[in-house]
């Protein structure tokens, strides 16, 4: 029988991915998820030791070569350098999951009341979750239109990028024992995630460059007993997410699994956005 070996399109041998916020809580898995399924893994993050020293971890467990870069992704001539040394290393990149959010460095200014939010915090975290996944896209999107074989790219929004945050379920809810909210500023670049993504599939949908959204619902990952209460409250399966849970979504995006699927947004939320 003549067919197509199904497992086979997941298989990314021979591709190479890039990931920015590859440290993160979930950037942690998905590098290790298209690690394993074959693609050497160029992990970008803001700490160039911490990302090095995750990159070695990967190229031991998985025997596919990783490297570590840092970068902020919100400067220009750092998404520049970052691209030039995945391509100096590996020659060619097949995959950019544009990853990378801000939690910002001053947490009073990122979690304020919106009555009160400074215009330089929420520029701040645009620079960060809009204009670096911009950057990123468009570098590296170039390079691809330059191997001329397409490409893939998958970009993380967020549930508050598609829905309003019920704000009670923010009462008693704490996080690494600070108080926690989400601010308009982070539903706002998620929201226009979603855009760039339509955007972009629709714009290179002729040079082979499939551009998706994966948007995660909330992770556990600390938060306290009334947060994950509440948050369970309110989704069918009646739970938080688990990180390792968002990475087949991706892994089916980045490789031919998803050969025909372009400006999609896969919502891995436990039901929430369904009710
Ligand atoms: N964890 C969740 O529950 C959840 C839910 C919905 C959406 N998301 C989204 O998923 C993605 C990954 O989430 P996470 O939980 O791993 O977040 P995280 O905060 O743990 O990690 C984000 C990473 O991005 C890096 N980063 C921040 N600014 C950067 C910059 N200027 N340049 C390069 N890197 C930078 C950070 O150093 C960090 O390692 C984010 O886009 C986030 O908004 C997460």
């Amino acid at each position: 029988m003549n067919r197509t070996s199904y497992k086979e399109l997941f298989n990314l041998e021979g591709k190479t991915a890039v990931v920015t916020g590859g440290l993160g809580i979930l950037g942690k898995r998905f590098c290790a998820g298209l690690a394993e399924f074959g693609a050497n893994v160029a992990v970008v993050d803001l700490d160039e030791k911490r990302t090095k020293a995750f990159a070695q971890e990967l190229t031991k467990h998985y025997q596919k070569k990783s490297i570590g870069i840092a970068c902020d992704v919100s400067s220009p001539s750092d998404v520049k350098a970052m691209v030039a040394r995945v391509v100096e290393e590996f020659a060619e990149i097949h995959i950019l999951h544009n990853n990378a959010a801000s939690k910002s460095a001053d947490l009073n200014a990122f979690f304020a009341p919106f009555e009160e939010y400074s215009l330089v915090e929420w520029r701040n975290i645009m620079s960060v979750n809009l204009d670096g996944m911009f950057l990123a896209a468009q570098a590296i999107g170039s390079q691809m239109i330059k191997q001329g074989k397409g490409g893939s790219i998958i970009q993380t929004s967020s549930i508050y990028g598609i829905l309003g945050p019920d704000q009670r379920i923010y009462e008693g809810s704490y996080y690494l024992e600070r108080k926690i909210n989400t601010p308009a500023v982070y539903s706002a670049s998620k929201a226009a995630v979603i855009g760039l993504s339509k955007y972009l599939a629709a714009y290179w949908a002729d040079k082979k460059i499939r551009v998706n959204t994966l948007t995660p619902g909330g992770s556990e990952s600390g938060q306290n007993d009334v947060f994950v209460k509440k948050y369970s409250a309110r989704t069918p399966l009646g739970r938080m997410g688990r990180p390792d849970e968002m990475v087949a979504a991706l892994i089916f995006l980045a490789s031919e699994a998803s050969s025909y699927v372009t400006g999609q947004n896969i919502v891995v939320d436990g039901g929430l956005s369904a009710w």
